[in-house]
């Protein structure tokens, strides 16, 4: 973030500590509780949302060197991403072009090869078909037409994207607007170490997943003994990015800050900046590195997701042994607070939107932040049906 642009937003939060007053949405919004249960939405939104929108595969730290490989199974598309013998980022769908098993199983790692369990097809990381074992038995098929099946992809400010559809465009300006790259930018992402993740599977939808990141209401409720002794609840920044938008958390720590001059004042001591990257990614840079969370709906059961909590640090602090394992144990206790805390709320809720007994659910004026994401899900949902 700028630095102009973090004082203004750091004198906002002090503003409204002083004054007692937070975002304002200005009125309710009425949330059908349908959303979180209709299969048919949900059947729309996968097509939408996960096979026909470029997805973020990870940070670039996820590969870190030549021939680094990740895999996805969460998308439209089972995903193979690697990087190749110069460092270029690419990615294929994972599925072996002789009778279409997962070729590479692991999650991450790396390799120059990938050969396919069943009969020992290998590719490069070309996705070139580069081994047919027994070929004078099989037969001899044209092997330069059975490469992997490349996806559209791209490497921008330290985050990877994937189109799942191989005719798809990957289109950052259109999906993120310009000024949101910008800042983005500034985060110095590509710069950033892969520490570790979890995986939650829980019995909740996945937009009840990402709602838990909508507003800080609940900290002096809902984690009134966990996130709440860092961060002031009930104040924060709130902007908008085209379908995205970014959400500053007010962090005790600018009780102490304020006293300091003003060319002293950082963002990352002041908030915890929110990146709500439209529709299921959490984007949460810190002093020390960064949070990713991602929600993945399963196909078929709209009342089940599969979240995706990474951790990263940042380049400057790997080498020192102390700092890892310092940021690990802080990022393991965040990912323990959404799983134990946010999502046992949302799996609550998931419950009572099963038994249809509310028609809607309530946003308040201060969860601007749900407003905006829910209406973007409606209207862009609804013009992808219009095609
Ligand atoms: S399915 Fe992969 S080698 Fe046969
Ligand atoms: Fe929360």
């Amino acid at each position: 973030m700028l630095v102009s642009e973090q004082i203004n937003q750091i004198r906002k939060l002090l503003e409204r500590i002083d004054s007692g007053t937070n975002v304002d949405a200005g009125n309710f919004y009425e949330n059908p509780t349908n959303n979180y249960i209709s299969k048919e939405l949900a059947n729309r939104e996968w097509e939408t949302f996960f096979c026909d929108t470029p997805q973020l595969v990870g940070l670039s730290g996820d590969l870190p060197e030549k021939y680094s490989f990740l895999t996805m199974k969460e998308l439209g598309r089972p995903i193979l991403a690697v990087r190749d013998g110069d460092g270029e980022f690419h990615a294929y769908v994972n599925s072996c072009r002789h009778r279409g098993v997962i070729v590479e199983e692991d999650e991450r790692g790396t390799s120059r090869r990938f050969t396919c369990r069943f009969h020992r097809w290998t590719y490069d990381v070309n996705g070139s078909l580069v081994g047919l074992p027994k070929s004078d038995h099989f037969g001899q098929p044209e092997t330069e037409t059975l490469g992997l099946v490349e996806l559209p992809s791209e490497e921008r400010h330290g985050l990877l994207w994937v189109h799942p559809n191989p005719n798809g465009v990957i289109d950052l300006q259109e999906l993120l607007t310009e000024e949101l790259l910008v800042e983005l930018e500034t985060w110095n992402l590509d710069k950033l170490d892969y520490l570790g993740n979890d995986v939650y599977d829980v019995a909740c939808n996945w937009k009840l997943a990402m709602d838990t990141f909508g507003e800080t209401y609940h900290f002096s409720s809902l984690h009134e003994n966990t996130l709440n002794n860092a961060f002031h609840g009930n104040v924060q920044c709130y902007d908008t990015f085209g379908n995205n938008h970014r959400m500053l958390l007010c962090r005790r720590d600018i009780d102490e800050m304020r006293k300091l001059p003003e060319d002293e004042w950082n963002i990352t001591t002041a908030a915890l900046p929110v990146y709500w990257l439209f529709p299921n990614v959490q984007l949460m840079p810190s002093k020390e590195g960064l949070y990713l969370v991602r929600a993945y709906p399963v196909p078929d059961n709209p009342g089940q997701h599969r979240s995706l909590i990474s951790f990263y640090l940042r380049s400057e602090f790997s080498e020192n042994a102390e700092m890892r394992e310092v940021f690990t144990m802080i990022s393991q206790g965040f990912a323990e607070v959404i799983r134990d805390e946010d999502y046992s709320v949302s799996a609550s809720q998931q419950l009572t939107a099963n038994s249809q007994s509310l028609d809607y659910v309530l946003f308040g004026r201060n969860e601007p932040a749900l407003h905006h994401y829910h209406s973007t899900y409606e209207r862009v949902l609804a013009k992808a049906s219009e095609k």
